[in-house]
């Protein structure tokens, strides 16, 4: 997509999630240079279990992911970020020829990549921008090898029902009847567990909320204030999600490219959903797709790391 496209489908979505009754904004748009740094921030936060524990995950079984994994493996990312968990599989197996990240924030993405490529140069690096819930065109020439789809993070969890269908739709097809998907899934746990992960007390979490603002107002030109929202993470136990919202803390309008939005104090903008799964519940919605043949787990059972293979 060009820079006059990315634009002009921001601004749709952006004008289409507000003007719905629960106002809403994508999540992927939390992501340009400085949202992929304030997320990066949150993973090393004491309160953001997430990361750590499933890059301890990661280190523990290194070797045992890399047998599942098999020879010759192009290891292909959606939504990559810092490559920090790759990283992990890169150092340690000798089975990985090349990596494709896969990013929409692009900036980051590249840095990201030409650091790869500088300490992994027999590894084929091939960086790809683009959206992950829109249908993409993988690499003309995909590096040849057992595509495996590397999906850490529980970033899963921000898809609906629906959506999470697509996009396992979208992976099925790239990694083939060959190939295999290992991903990381947040359980299910504690509540308040989970409702410190997403409300930290440095407020990391909530520069990050606030960022999807930010970066809408550099891209269109619009007027949020960014004072005049506050972060919301609340744990909905019926979805079995935390879901992070902005709420209006005065009665005020903004104009977005000639349209005007207006709020009310008290009134809030949904951001993001970050659902948690049991095991189970997991296994049953990859089922048409995907049969579940390894499951790594921590101590606490806090998080998974599942190794996928088509059916
Ligand atoms: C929660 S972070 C996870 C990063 C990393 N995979 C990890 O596990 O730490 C999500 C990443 O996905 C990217 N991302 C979010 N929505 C995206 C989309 N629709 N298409 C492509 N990348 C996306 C963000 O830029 C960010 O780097």
């Amino acid at each position: 997509m060009t820079k006059v496209e990315q634009r002009k489908s921001m601004l749709e979505e952006v004008l289409g999630g507000l003007n719905d009754p629960q106002k809403s904004l994508p999540s992927k748009y939390f992501y340009d240079e400085r949202g992929s740094k304030l997320f990066d921030e949150i993973t090393q936060l004491e309160e953001y279990y997430p990361t750590r524990t499933e890059r301890k995950i990661l280190k523990q079984n290194v070797e045992s992911i890399g047998q599942y994994l098999g020879e010759k493996v192009v290891l292909i990312e959606p939504g990559s970020g810092s490559s920090d968990k790759t990283r992990i599989l890169l150092e340690n197996l000798s089975n990985v020829s090349a990596y494709v990240p896969i990013d929409i924030s692009g900036e980051y993405l590249f840095n990201v990549a030409n650091e790869l490529q500088n300490e992994f140069p027999e590894i084929k690096i091939e960086p790809l921008q683009a959206d992950y819930t829109r249908s993409f065109e993988l690499l003309e020439v995909m590096p040849d090898g057992r595509r495996v789809v590397f999906f850490p993070g529980s970033t899963v969890g921000n898809f609906e029902r629906d959506t999470v269908d697509r996009f396992l739709n979208v992976v099925a097809d790239i990694a083939s009847q060959t190939g295999a998907f290992l991903i990381g899934v947040d359980l299910k746990k504690d509540r308040q567990v989970l409702l410190d992960a997403y409300n930290d007390s440095k407020g990391i979490t909530a520069a990050f909320n606030k960022n999807i603002l930010r970066h809408i107002n550099r891209i269109l030109a619009s007027d949020f204030s960014l004072s005049r929202f506050d972060h919301e993470a609340v744990w909905n136990e019926e979805e079995g999600r935390i879901e992070m919202y902005l709420i209006c803390n005065e009665a005020h309008e903004v104009a977005i490219n000639g349209t005007t939005i207006a709020f009310e104090e008290g009134e809030r903008i949904h951001t993001e959903n970050s659902h948690k799964y049991t095991l189970d519940e997991f296994s049953e919605i990859v089922s048409p797709w995907f049969e579940v043949k390894k499951v790594w787990t921590d101590e606490n059972n806090w998080f998974s790391l599942q190794y996928l293979e088509p059916k």
